[in-house]
C-alpha cells in the first residue's frame, strides 16, 4: 500500500482536470499570454484571467487586477517585503513563521534597514494578543504573519490582529500557504494589506504556482521588484505602475495557472467545508490513535478544531529521521521530517533542532490511509 501523508509540503495527488489542463495547455494553446494577439494567445489571456476571478472569488476580494501571479509564496512574501519597507521601519512577525518570512525579514535587518520583533508564540504555536500588543512601537509599519503553522496547525488570531493593525495604519501581509484550500479566508474580514498564497498546497495546483492579492493602500506603498517585459507599453524602458503588469514581468507559468484553475474548481465544486470537515475528522482520528501507541509525543492543541490537519509528533524510543525512513521504506508511507524551514517553530515547541516527524493530511487522504499508519507507526514501535 501506498499512502502519501506529506501534503503540507505539497498536495499529492492533484485532481486529474489539473493534469489535463497542463497537458491540454502545452499541447494545444502553447503560446504566451499577453503577448501577441493570436487566437491562441487570446485563449492563454482568458485562461490566466479566469485563475485570476477564480482566486479573488475564492479570497472574497473584489478587484481582479490586484490578484498578482508568482511563481510561489516565498517569491509573493520577498517581493511584498522588499518592496515595500523604508529605513527605519520596526516589523514584526512571530516565531511560528517560516523561513518564506524570516529570512527576508532577518536579512533587511542585519542590513540595518529594519527593526524587527519576532514575537514567542505558546508552546501550542499561537500568538497571545497581548505579546502582540506589547511588542508595537511608534513605528511599527509592518505585520507579517502566517495564517497557520506548516509545522503543527495551531491557527493564528489574524482578524483581531488585523484589526490592531488597521486602527494603527500598520500595514499586514499574512502568508496563506498552509490555510489557503483548507479554511474560508476572506480578504476584508482579516483586515489585512496583502494575503500571500502558493499553488501547490492545499489549492491543489502544480508546483510553480503561487502569488499575493493587494490592496490599492498598500500597493501605493510598494515599488515594483522584479522588472522586465511584461507585454504591455512595450516601447517604454520604464516599468509599468498599473496592477498587475507592475508586478508581473517575464513569462507566466500559464501551464500551471491553468492548472492552479483546475484546483480551485475542484474545491469550489466539492465544498472547502466539506474539504475541512473531512480533513478535520482524519486529523481526530489520526490524533486519537497516536495517543494510544507508547512513546509518541503529539506537539500542538489536540483539539482539531482549533487546527489543521498537520500533526508533528516525536517518539522518546527513536529518531524522527529513522522513523520517518521506517515508515517510507518498509511501509510505503510518505512523510517529513527535520525542521521543515521553520527552526524558530521548533523552538518554540521544544523540539530543535532534531525536528519532528509530520503528517499532513490532505483531500485525497481515507481513513484506511490513517488505519493503515496507525497500524505501522504501532509495529515499528514495538520492533524497537
Ligand atoms: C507557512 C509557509 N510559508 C511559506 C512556505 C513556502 O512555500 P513555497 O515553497 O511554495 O514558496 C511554506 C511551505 O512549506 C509554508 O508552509
Amino acid at each position: 500500500m501506498k499512502v502519501y501523508l506529506d501534503n503540507a509540503a505539497t498536495t499529492f495527488p492533484k485532481p486529474d482536470k489539473v493534469y489535463t489542463s497542463m497537458m491540454n495547455y502545452m499541447m494545444n494553446i502553447g503560446t504566451n499570454p499577453g503577448r501577441g494577439v493570436s487566437s491562441a494567445s487570446l485563449t492563454g489571456n482568458r485562461v490566466i484571467l479566469n485563475c485570476r476571478y477564480a482566486l479573488m472569488d475564492f479570497f472574497h476580494f473584489d478587484k481582479v487586477e490586484n490578484v498578482i501571479f508568482t511563481s510561489n509564496v516565498t517569491c509573493s512574501l520577498n517581493t511584498l517585503i522588499k518592496s515595500s519597507v523604508q529605513k527605519g521601519w520596526h516589523v514584526i512577525t512571530s516565531s511560528m513563521d517560516h523561513n518564506a518570512t524570516l529570512r527576508p525579514l532577518n536579512s533587511l535587518y542585519t542590513k540595518g534597514i529594519i527593526e524587527l520583533d519576532i514575537v514567542p508564540c505558546s508552546c501550542e504555536g499561537v500568538i497571545s494578543i497581548e505579546d502582540f500588543e506589547n511588542a508595537l512601537k511608534p513605528n511599527t509599519k509592518l505585520v507579517v504573519l502566517s495564517h497557520a503553522s506548516n509545522i503543527i496547525g495551531s491557527i493564528q488570531p489574524l482578524e483581531a490582529i488585523g484589526q490592531l493593525c488597521k486602527a494603527k495604519g500598520i500595514y499586514f501581509i499574512i502568508d496563506v500557504a498552509q490555510t489557503a484550500g483548507v479554511l474560508p479566508i476572506d480578504f476584508y474580514k482579516l483586515n489585512c494589506s496583502a494575503l500571500a498564497f502558493t499553488g501547490h498546497k492545499s489549492l491543489l495546483g502544480p508546483q510553480g504556482t503561487g502569488g499575493f492579492l493587494i490592496s490599492d493602500e498598500f500597493n501605493k506603498q510598494c515599488e515594483s521588484f522584479i522588472e522586465g517585459g511584461t507585454g504591455s507599453l512595450s516601447s517604454s524602458i520604464i516599468q509599468p505602475d498599473f496592477l498587475p503588469d507592475k508586478f508581473e514581468s517575464g513569462t507566466l507559468n500559464a501551464p500551471g495557472i491553468a492548472g492552479l484553475l483546475e484546483g480551485i474548481n475542484f474545491i469550489n465544486s466539492k465544498g472547502l467545508e466539506t474539504i475541512r470537515e473531512e480533513e478535520e475528522f482524519l486529523c481526530n482520528k489520526f490524533m486519537e490513535g497516536l495517543l494510544n501507541i507508547p512513546s509518541i509525543d503529539i506537539y500542538g492543541s489536540k483539539d482539531s478544531s482549533k487546527r489543521t490537519a498537520t500533526i508533528s509528533v516525536n517518539s522518546t524510543k527513536i529518531d524522527n529521521s529513522e522513523l520517518g525512513f521506517m515508515l517510507d521504506s518498509e511501509y510505503g508511507i510518505t512523510t517529513r521530517t527535520g525542521l521543515h524551514c521553520a527552526p524558530l517553530a521548533h523552538k518554540t515547541i521544544g523540539s530543535y533542532p532534531l525536528g519532528t516527524l509530520r503528517f499532513g493530511i490532505g483531500p485525497f487522504n481515507d481513513i484506511k490511509d490513517i488505519n493503515y499508519t496507525l497500524c505501522s507507526l504501532n509495529t515499528i514501535i514495538r520492533k524497537v
